[in-house]
């Protein structure tokens, strides 16, 4: 069945109103940005005092264009957003994109009610008030006033924050991650987080999803679909207000509700989502998501050339659970036969300083090969004796020759050729990290949803076999209980 959005990320035309010949306005620029991105639907550029905007010809309203239009952004002040709606409504568009402010973030909470009330009125969804727009990259659909060119990729982010969304924006551009769809949610007036999971849920081109959430406004709902999402896809979530006092700066913000620290943890646990502190954190989860590889078991090798490195990783592993064990017999009996007698074939296993590439490839091929070692992470610090460059060709050799699917992390320390070899990496599909400790950290991400995942699916299982319902009613009646 197709989902509920499907025509909000794959319109057949787009109206913007309020598009302006004025290239600073918000109107113009995301007019430009569809255009620009290659989005192939139609897009009617609506302005009654233009006669064309960008080289399209314009229109006075939506209801006077003369073809198929799904979504309409709006971009024009608040006190106007009124009689757009009705007229989108004669129209019969599905989808408001409403990015102007001055709603219930500001106390206009009537204002936004009788906007919702138009548009139900009318058959229609309303993604905002007070939003950047959307992305949707399997669409070439820019409909935002963020930075264009995303990169194409498998992560969906959906932000309640607008700045944090386009700084966010411009961090996957610069650090080279994909994403399949940016979405600003705002003030949430109709459609929230839980619509666009129900979505993404069976979006092909969706692989995980980072959320920063302020505050739900239908506990249940969100309860319902994020379990049935983290069954199947991981969840990443950057928790505004976290702190007491952070609750009130997003209360001011979005005119959320931001629930108590502790419940709201104990709400994504409970999903089995996962939860980070900070950008950085969330972006390091996604880029392993990304490639959705199976965790086949829990033991992980570390190959290092430098002690140091090694131990800041096995430190970070630890504390998130994961206990290094000595590497199976058998494989330190195959190191022996080239490594120098000074280098360390426990866990971690030092190659040595002066390590060739030779030995990463080697090492790191049989260990892909070997039953008993199920992820591997791969450090590297930058010596004058050795190439970062020629070591990621290494172990993207190593990883490319052996057909065994199991997590691969790299770590490279050192100047810019190591941040060149990290995107090299990262572009084979290898998820590289400048640091040990991120590289650690983002592999036990990996351990983490393995853990949350086989548990919301057992409790999950649990409650069909008890009740014989659909999972969702028994789950919602199980939380209503409680
Ligand atoms: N239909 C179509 N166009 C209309 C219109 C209508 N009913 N009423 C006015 N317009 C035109 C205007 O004439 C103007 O075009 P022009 O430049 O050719 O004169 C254009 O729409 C925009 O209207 P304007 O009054 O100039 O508004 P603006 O562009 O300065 O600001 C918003 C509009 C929506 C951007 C602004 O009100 C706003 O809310 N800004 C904050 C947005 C934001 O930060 N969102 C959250 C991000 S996280």
């Amino acid at each position: 069945m197709e989902s509920e959005l499907y025509r909000l990320f794959y319109p057949r035309g787009i109206a913007v109103v309020g598009a302006s010949k004025n290239p600073s306005k918000i109107g113009h620029i995301v007019l430009k940005n569809i255009l620009d991105g290659g989005y192939k639907g139609r897009v009617y550029p609506v302005n009654p005092t233009a006669e064309s905007v960008l080289g399209l010809p314009c229109y006075p309203s939506v209801s006077s264009i003369n073809g198929e239009v799904d979504v309409v952004i709006v971009s024009v002040p608040a006190d106007k957003t009124i009689e757009v709606a009705e007229d989108v409504g004669r129209a019969g568009a599905q989808f408001l994109v409403v990015l102007s402010s001055g709603f219930k973030e500001v106390g206009n909470k009537e204002l936004e009610e009788r906007l919702v009330q138009v548009a139900r009125k009318n058959g229609m969804r309303v993604l905002g008030p007070n939003i950047f727009g959307y992305v949707y990259t399997p669409a070439k659909l820019n409909a935002s006033f963020g930075p264009p060119n995303l990169l194409p990729g498998k992560i969906a982010f959906i932000t309640q924050s607008g700045a944090l969304g386009i700084a966010l924006m411009g961090y996957s551009i610069v650090e080279e991650i994909g994403v399949s769809s940016v979405v600003s949610v705002g003030n949430k007036a109709d459609i929230d987080d839980a619509d666009l999971l129900s979505f993404f849920l069976n979006d092909p081109n969706t692989q995980a999803v980072i959320m920063y959430i302020e505050g739900i406004s239908d506990g249940r709902k969100f309860l319902d679909i994020a379990s049935e999402f983290s069954a199947r896809k991981p969840i990443i979530t950057i928790k505004a207000g976290r702190t007491e006092f952070g609750a009130k700066a997003a209360a001011s913000h979005t005119g959320s509700l931001s629930s108590g620290p502790i419940l709201w943890e104990g709400v994504l646990r409970q999903v089995g989502a996962l939860q980070v502190k900070d950008v950085q954190t969330a972006f390091d989860y996604a880029r392993i998501f990304e490639r959705n590889i199976k965790l086949p078991g829990p033991n992980v090798l570390v190959i290092t050339n430098g002690g140091g490195a090694g131990v800041q990783a096995t430190d970070t592993l630890a504390e998130r659970g994961i206990r290094l064990s000595e590497p199976p017999k058998d494989y330190v009996d195959y190191l022996r036969t080239f490594l120098p007698p000074y280098a360390s074939t426990r866990n971690p296993v030092d190659i040595t300083g002066g390590a060739s590439d030779e030995y990463y490839y080697l090492a790191l091929r049989k260990a892909l090969e070997h039953e008993e070692i199920h992820s591997i992470l791969v450090l590297y610090c930058q010596t004058m004796t050795t190439n970062p460059m020629k070591t990621a060709e290494a172990i993207i050799k190593a990883v490319q020759e052996t057909d065994i699917k199991k997590p691969v992390v790299a770590g490279f320390v050192g100047g810019p050729e190591s941040k060149e070899a990290i995107s090299y990496l990262s572009r084979a599909g290898i998820p590289a990290y400048p640091t040990p400790e991120r590289a650690a950290e983002a592999l036990s991400a990996i351990y983490l949803y393995s853990k949350r995942r086989s548990v919301v699916e057992t409790r999950l299982a649990y409650l069909k076999t008890l009740y014989g319902k659909s999972q969702r009613l028994v789950e919602t009646k199980i939380i209503g209980e409680k």
